[in-house]
């Protein structure tokens, strides 16, 4: 399976992909975990995408193009893969194209489609594990009084880009760069629509109806 999860920050892609990914047994590559894990290395790449990544920004594609191209040589991505939050803009998907080449090109577009109000809540409302990236949510999934994560007794805490001001300007930066993708992949005839509002284990068995076709 080689898939893309397409859709705007908070739209449920990453909590999807986790399940997927436990469940298919192929990774979730994300882009915004990657980068998150370089930020807390302390690594050239991670002190030049933090500024970006706080203030609601991208990350420049030649940089993201790079990291995929290698992250995709990797053993387990050989027998398929999830791109959670990759690609993001027209030129990452074209260089994603020519990477893929024919023979393992995309096979689906899963577009998590959820209104504006809904992700501002979910992603003002989320909470994530500051050392292994699991998220929780105080609506939904509310993390433990401890303040330490089930998974690995990490420190949970808010990202610092699921503030209301930067969650606004992450979605107008997706409005701009990322929604176009899904005129792309509708030409290309790979582009299903997930109705994401629902409750996570309905868009769970709506994906699984799906990835079923192929
Ligand atoms: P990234 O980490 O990819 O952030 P994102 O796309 O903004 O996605 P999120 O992680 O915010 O949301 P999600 O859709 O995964 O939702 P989730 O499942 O967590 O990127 C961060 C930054 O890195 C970018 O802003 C950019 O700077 C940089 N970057 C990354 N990739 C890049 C690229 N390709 N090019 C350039 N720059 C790049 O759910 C959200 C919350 O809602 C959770 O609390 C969850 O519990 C809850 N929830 C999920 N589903 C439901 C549901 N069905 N009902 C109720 N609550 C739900």
């Amino acid at each position: 399976m080689r898939l893309i999860f397409l859709g705007a920050p908070g739209s449920g892609k990453g909590t999807q992909a986790v399940y997927l990914a436990e469940n298919y047994g192929i990774p979730q590559i994300s882009t915004g975990d990657i980068l998150r894990k370089a930020v807390q290395d302390g690594s050239e790449l991670g002190q030049k995408a933090q500024v970006i990544m706080s203030n609601g920004g991208l990350v420049p594609d030649d940089i993201i193009i790079e990291l995929v191209r290698e992250r995709l040589t990797l053993p387990d991505a050989g027998k398929g893969f999830i791109l959670d939050g990759f690609p993001r803009t027209i030129a990452q998907a074209e260089s994603l194209d020519a990477m893929l080449g024919s023979g393992k090109a995309i096979q689906m577009v899963l577009f998590f489609d959820v209104s504006e109000a809904e992700i501002i809540k979910r992603l003002t409302s989320r909470r994530t594990c500051s050392q292994c990236g699991k998220n929780y949510n105080v609506i939904s999934d509310p993390p433990p009084a401890s303040g330490l994560c089930v998974q690995c007794g990490g420190k949970i805490v808010q990202r610092e880009d699921d503030t209301e001001t930067t969650v606004r300007k992450r979605l107008q930066v997706y409005e701009e760069k990322t929604a176009p993708l899904k005129a792309f992949y509708n030409v290309q005839k790979k582009l299903y629509i997930l109705h994401a509002e629902q409750a996570v284990e309905r868009v769970r068995a709506e994906m699984d109806a799906l990835l079923a076709q192929l």
